[in-house]
Parts: C-alpha cells; structure tokens; sequence
C-alpha cells in the first residue's frame, strides 16, 4: 500500500497537494457530536466509552474526508490520571479538584487505570479508518496540563501558575516532571494500540518569559521526545508551542519533534524562512478565517499555500476550530486546499 499522504508529509515528503486535518475537529461545530453528547450526558462519559469517543473520531473523517482522524479524548485526561477529580460543567469549562495551588501535589494518589478506556477507543478507531486517512493520538504538554491542574480550570494568562513556578521551582518542578513520565506512557500505549504519529498541544506556550520558556517549554517537551523515542522509535511527534513566535526556531532544534505546528500568529514566509530546513510544518489558518468564509478565507489559505510551497507541509487551522463554524465553510476549505485557483 502507498504510505498515507499525512504520514508522508511528517517523513519529509511533499505531495502536489497538501494533506489536511483541523484541531479539534471532533466536537461541538458537528450536529452529529452535538447529538452524541446531548444522548451520553456529558464529555467525561462520551470520552470514556470507547464505542462512543470511536464514533466521535471517526465522524469528521465520514463527513469531510480528512487526512488525519485524531483521537477523541481530552488534554485533562492526564491530570485526571495523576489523582485529580475532573468535571465539565456546561458552558463553565473544565474543572480538575482539588487544585494545587493550595494543595499538595503528593498528596494526590495517581489512578493510571483511568487511561484504559482511552487505549479501548484506539484499538476501535484503528480498524474503522479508510486505508488513507492517518491515525493521530495526542497529549498537552507538561506547561499547559499543569496550569490547569495548578489553577484547577482555565485561567486568562496563567498568571497563578506563572507565580508558583517562580515561587516554588522545586515543587512545580515534579509536577511537570510527573505530568511528562505519564504523558510518555501514556503516548506509548495509544501508539501501541493503532495511533501513527503523535501531537503535543501546547496551548499556552505564549505566556512564559524566555528563561521559562527553556525551563517548562522546551525542557518537558524534549524529556517526552526522548522518552517516546526510546520506546516507539521512528513514530512522529508534532509539537503545538501556541504563542511561542521567535522562539519557535529554539524549540524546534531543542525538542526533537519531527514536526512544527505554527498558530495563525505567525507570518508563514517567517516560518518557511526560519524553521529549521526540511522540517515538516503544519498550520496555520485563522479560525476566524474560517468562520468569515468567502473571499476572505479563500485569500488566507492561498497565501499559506504559497509560502510552504517548498516544504513539507500540513494544511491545518492554527488553533482549534470554534463551534459556530459554518459547515460549509470547511467544505470549501477542503476544495481549495486539495483544488487550489
Ligand atoms: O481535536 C479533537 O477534536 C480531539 C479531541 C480534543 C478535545 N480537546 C476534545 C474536547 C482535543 C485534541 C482537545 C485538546 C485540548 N483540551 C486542549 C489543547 C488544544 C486547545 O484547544 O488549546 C485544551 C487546552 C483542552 C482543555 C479543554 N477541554 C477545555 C479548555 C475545554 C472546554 C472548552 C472547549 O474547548 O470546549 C475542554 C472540553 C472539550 N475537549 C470539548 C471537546 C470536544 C468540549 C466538551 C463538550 O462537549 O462540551
């Protein structure tokens, strides 16, 4: 069989036509999600039931045809592993108790059985894919997990997290340590199970001063690589640093991931300039962009097409999709992409 062009593409190849896949493309923009949820009751039991977080994967690939199925399940999975109690509330977002800004993080027992469900949707998800389509597992990086588990939910700059990590760098040292060795395992066993390549979601890699940057961006992330590597080599990691602008090219060389993914922020002739030679990127429209529509969006995805004509490149928004994008807004998308004026 041909290797599978989102596959390809994180080897170094580059197809005529750009492989694509959008983040977080399972969930609320789909009515068939929105239904699937509104039937289980919540997130946590859709995403524990591997029937169901099967189906939800394979949704966007049944509707669109996209390169890449990425899993259903959750960043907070993890933190809910390492003992945390996690919710989602509706219209309140994600919460994980207690949290530890005022709690001792060894006081936590670490339940790692609460990951089995997951590597059930896996083994699902692998045999319902057409032959095309690459299979995509994911984790948050240790920054991005931790300032939830710290601050307990989203928060607007991270800024508790930001203190304790200055405060106390030993104690939040083994919090992110102890995020990063199960991220490993856990990544191991997704791959184990069916996943081809892997995303790190770094979503707010943007909010950290350079120093700290090193120190909880780039260190965690080269730990998680090399610790990945070890035990399922040759399989790809993309890493996400959301924010990370002119520190991207550090990060690239200093992590080991095979792969860039770039937020809408960052300008692509930049990118394609400045991201290491040969290296795979994937991005970056606005999801905005998207939701606008029209000449707009045709306008926007032609100029990232144009500057990654020479590289490796994944078509891919540059944060999640939102969930009042139109449907067929996307349809168009995936029609100039693969059809381009
Ligand atoms: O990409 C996909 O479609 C696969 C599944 C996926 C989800 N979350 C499902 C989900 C992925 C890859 C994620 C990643 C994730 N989760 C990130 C990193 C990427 C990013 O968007 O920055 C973060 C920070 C989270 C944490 C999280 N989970 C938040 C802040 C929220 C609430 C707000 C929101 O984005 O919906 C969630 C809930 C969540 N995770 C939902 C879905 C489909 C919505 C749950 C619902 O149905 O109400």
């Amino acid at each position: 069989m041909p290797i599978k062009p989102l596959l390809a593409v994180l080897k170094g190849h580059r197809p005529a036509v750009p492989p694509i896949w959008l983040m977080r493309q399972a969930g609320r923009y789909l009515p068939e999600y929105r239904a699937l949820r509104a039937e289980k009751g919540g997130f946590l039991a859709l995403a524990t039931d591997p029937d169901c977080a099967a189906e939800v994967t394979v949704q966007p690939i049944r509707r669109f045809g996209f390169d890449g199925a990425i899993l259903f399940s959750d960043i907070l999975m993890v933190p809910w592993a390492l003992g945390q109690d996690l919710s989602f509330g509706v219209g309140e977002g994600p919460r994980l108790e207690p949290p530890l800004v005022d709690h001792l993080f060894s006081a936590l027992e670490a339940v790692p059985e609460r990951l089995e469900p997951v590597y059930g949707t896996v083994a699902k998800v692998a045999g319902l894919l057409p032959p095309q389509t690459t299979f995509l597992g994911f984790a948050g990086s240790p920054w991005t997990v931790a300032t939830y588990m710290v601050a307990g939910k989203g928060s607007k700059d991270q800024g508790e997290t930001r203190r304790f990590a200055y405060r106390d760098p030993q104690a939040f040292g083994a919090i992110v340590d102890a995020i990063a060795d199960m991220t490993v395992e856990y990544l191991a066993r997704q791959i184990e199970n069916g996943v081809e390549a892997v995303q790190l979601f770094d979503s707010w890699a943007g909010s950290l001063s350079p120093a700290q940057f090193e120190r909880w961006v780039i260190a965690p992330n080269a730990r998680i690589v090399a610790g990945l590597t070890a035990r399922c080599p040759g399989v790809p990691i993309i890493g996400f640093p959301k924010g990370a602008g002119g520190k991207l090219p550090a990060y690239a060389r200093e992590t080991g991931v095979h792969a860039l993914g770039l937020d809408e922020t960052v300008d692509p002739e930049w990118a394609a300039a400045h991201v290491p030679e040969g290296m795979p990127v994937q991005g970056n429209l606005d999801p905005l962009a998207l939701i606008t529509g029209g000449e707009t969006l045709d306008a926007a995805i032609d100029r990232i097409l144009s500057a990654f004509a020479d590289r490796p490149h994944i078509f891919n928004l540059g944060h999640g999709i939102l969930p009042d994008t139109p449907i067929a807004h996307v349809e168009r998308l995936i029609a100039r992409v693969r059809n381009p004026a």
